[in-house]
């Protein structure tokens, strides 16, 4: 087992991978050796990548899609789920996503590639979670939110129902989403108003 990243989000996957039994795991990571808890950490060795499994833990939204574009398309990318989340049935969750403890996701949401919805959050039916996002801790989706590629949504955020938030937005910690939000942009505040645009992808 592969962990691409020696961060302290590694160390939160390390965690939920040991829960579900895994300990064979290696990491690699461009600027560190350090072994975490005893784990091997050495510089990524992607010609030699087979069927392996593999996970990024990578926080950054952009540099965990910079790590995908590196890597062959057809890496054995793994779902990490916490056994204290709790999924509904209908839950679709796609390849190389990491779920945290406390998490509760309710019917026929999907959740896209490399995502992290992170401790706490709880993400409520019919909701569409593009790929490489990241829902931080504590954070409220209502139902039928959608959240396009590469949002960040801040901790502790709340997003009333039916809302759609563009790709590579920010939603800042503690931001009340009323209004769509327009792909790039910065929110804060409540209610969450637009505090800059940027074009990044
Ligand atoms: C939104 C955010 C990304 C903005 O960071 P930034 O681009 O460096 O912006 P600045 O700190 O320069 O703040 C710009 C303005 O927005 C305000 N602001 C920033 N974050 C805010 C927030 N969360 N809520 C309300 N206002 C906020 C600042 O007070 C400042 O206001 P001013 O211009 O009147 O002085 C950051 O503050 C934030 O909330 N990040 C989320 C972190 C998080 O939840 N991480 C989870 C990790 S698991």
């Amino acid at each position: 087992m592969i962990l691409f990243g020696a961060s302290g989000h590694g160390k939160v996957i390390i965690d939920i991978l040991e829960l579900n039994g895994v300990d064979d795991i290696v990491i690699w990571d461009d600027n560190s050796v350090t072994p975490v808890w005893g784990y091997e950490t050495k510089k990524p060795n992607i010609t030699q990548l087979s069927d392996e499994p593999i996970i990024i833990s990578i926080g950054s939204n952009e540099n965990r899609k910079k790590v995908v574009e590196r890597l062959p398309a057809e890496a054995n990318y793994i779902v990490a789920i916490h056994p204290q989340a709790l999924l509904a049935r209908t839950v679709n969750v796609d390849n190389g996503t990491a779920i945290m403890a406390g998490v509760a996701i309710n019917p026929d949401t999907t959740i896209g590639k490399h995502c992290i919805i992170n401790t706490n959050a709880s993400v409520d039916h019919d909701c569409q979670i593009g790929d490489y996002v990241h829902i931080s801790p504590n954070v409220a989706l209502c139902g039928n939110v959608s959240v396009g590629e590469g949002t960040h949504i801040g901790a502790g955020s709340v997003v009333i129902p039916g809302k759609k938030i563009g790709k590579w937005c920010t939603i800042g910690a503690g931001t009340v989403v009323i209004n769509d939000v327009p792909d790039y942009a910065t929110v804060v505040g409540n209610p969450g108003r637009i505090i800059k645009t940027s074009k990044k992808d």
